[in-house]
């Protein structure tokens, strides 16, 4: 690798204020994100040197880049940004990687990196089955299905005839989460904003699709649920939330996964007593709590995939440069699906 260059995208300053627990906005802004320059490391015994083709900006770079105490401590300013990565292993010291593996993981935010066999986290480097696009490593298979899966199988445990709705449903995990508990036998309802953003969700298979800029989202809600809702797989908090409280069938469970009405600072959410009138039940998960669930939903997921029972919705931005915009249309609501930067050719394109 003499003479190549190893671009970074780095922390260039620490985000103002914000964060899980403070009252502040979770949105990152363009100049947190800094430009980097190394060498190509050579990789030592027992060493693999990774080429990264994918990053996938996702809103959990704000808890990378700030920390979420007793989880993840900042990253230091002017160390590599992280966050998920899919490339190819163009040099190996290690027994269980060849070149030519398509690989994934929670990597610095660099063309090269050199691993051990675990990513930042110390969890081992997963490998993207034979069959599946690199891509589908960091979508399906990474973070974005696995929190669906989770939230879905785990928690929300949609029964044949349930009535199910997602909030975020155009979203990475959402759009997904949506396809697993119609595979469960549910009728799915899925809330997303504006006609081109419900499209997408109706192209997934969604049995209806609810437009929360259209109206009275509890009155929407109430239309398409009229027994009401059995399993509320929620992204999206605030007034989504809100309006799925008013909607609740008896012993409806609700699967907090992420809040993203809360990214500019916090928002309200007033209708929690419909728990009590309801027996209902509400419940959260992090990704990272359950780690020893990975492999069975990375199975899982794989063959729903490979079988063409999930359709997988991505939003490309390419090149190196378009990281941080990247990053931030996820803040801003600009995307739709996964979110994923292609920042290289696969150099083993032909063999994925
Ligand atoms: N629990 C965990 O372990 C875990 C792990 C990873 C991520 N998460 C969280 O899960 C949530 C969904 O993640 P994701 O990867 O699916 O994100 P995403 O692709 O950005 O999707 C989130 C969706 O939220 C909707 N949204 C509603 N209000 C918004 C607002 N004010 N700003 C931006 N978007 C808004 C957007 O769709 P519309 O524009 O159609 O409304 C967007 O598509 C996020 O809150 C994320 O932090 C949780």
């Amino acid at each position: 690798m003499t003479g190549a260059i190893n671009r970074q995208w780095c922390v260039a300053r620490q985000p103002d204020a914000g964060g899980l627990t403070s009252s502040g906005s979770l949105k990152l802004t363009a100049d947190v994100f800094g430009r980097g320059q190394a060498d190509v490391p050579e990789p030592g015994p027992g060493q693999v040197l990774i080429r990264a083709v994918w990053f996938s900006p996702d809103p959990m770079n704000h808890a990378w880049v700030r920390g979420i105490p007793g989880k993840f401590d900042p990253i230091p300013v002017g160390s590599p940004m992280r966050g998920g990565v899919a490339g190819r292993i163009v040099a190996s010291n290690h027994p269980d990687w060849q070149v030519g593996d398509g690989v994934t993981g929670f990597l610095e935010w660099q063309d090269y990196t050199l691993s051990d066999g675990t990513d930042c986290l110390g969890v081992p480097l997963q490998r993207v089955p034979a069959g599946v696009p690199l891509e589908s490593g960091l979508a399906t298979l990474g973070m974005t299905g696995l929190c669906a899966w989770l939230g879905m199988t785990d928690i929300g445990k949609p029964k044949p005839g349930d009535t199910v709705l997602v909030s975020g449903a155009s979203g990475a995990i959402g759009s997904i989460a949506g396809q697993i508990a119609r595979l469960a036998g549910a009728r799915v309802i899925g809330i997303a904003r504006g006609p081109a953003k419900c499209d997408l969700v109706r192209s997934l298979g969604f049995d209806a699709v609810i437009d929360a800029l259209s109206g009275d989202l509890a009155a929407l809600i109430a239309q398409e649920a009229p027994n009401g809702v059995d399993v509320f797989f929620d992204n999206v908090g605030g007034p989504q939330l809100d309006a799925a409280l008013l909607n609740l069938a008896h012993g409806a469970r609700i699967v907090i996964c992420g809040a993203t009405a809360h990214y500019n600072g916090p928002t309200p959410v007033t209708n929690h007593l419909m728990l009590a009138m309801r027996g209902a039940s509400m419940s959260g998960f992090f990704y990272f709590d359950h780690v020893a669930r990975w492999p069975e939903g990375r199975r899982r997921l794989a063959d729903w995939l490979r079988n063409g029972l999930i359709r997988e919705a991505l939003d490309i931005s390419e090149g190196f440069d378009s990281v941080p915009d990247a990053a931030l249309a996820q803040f801003e609501g600009r995307s739709a699906g996964r979110k994923l930067v292609r920042i290289a050719e696969d150099p083993c394109a032909q063999s994925a």
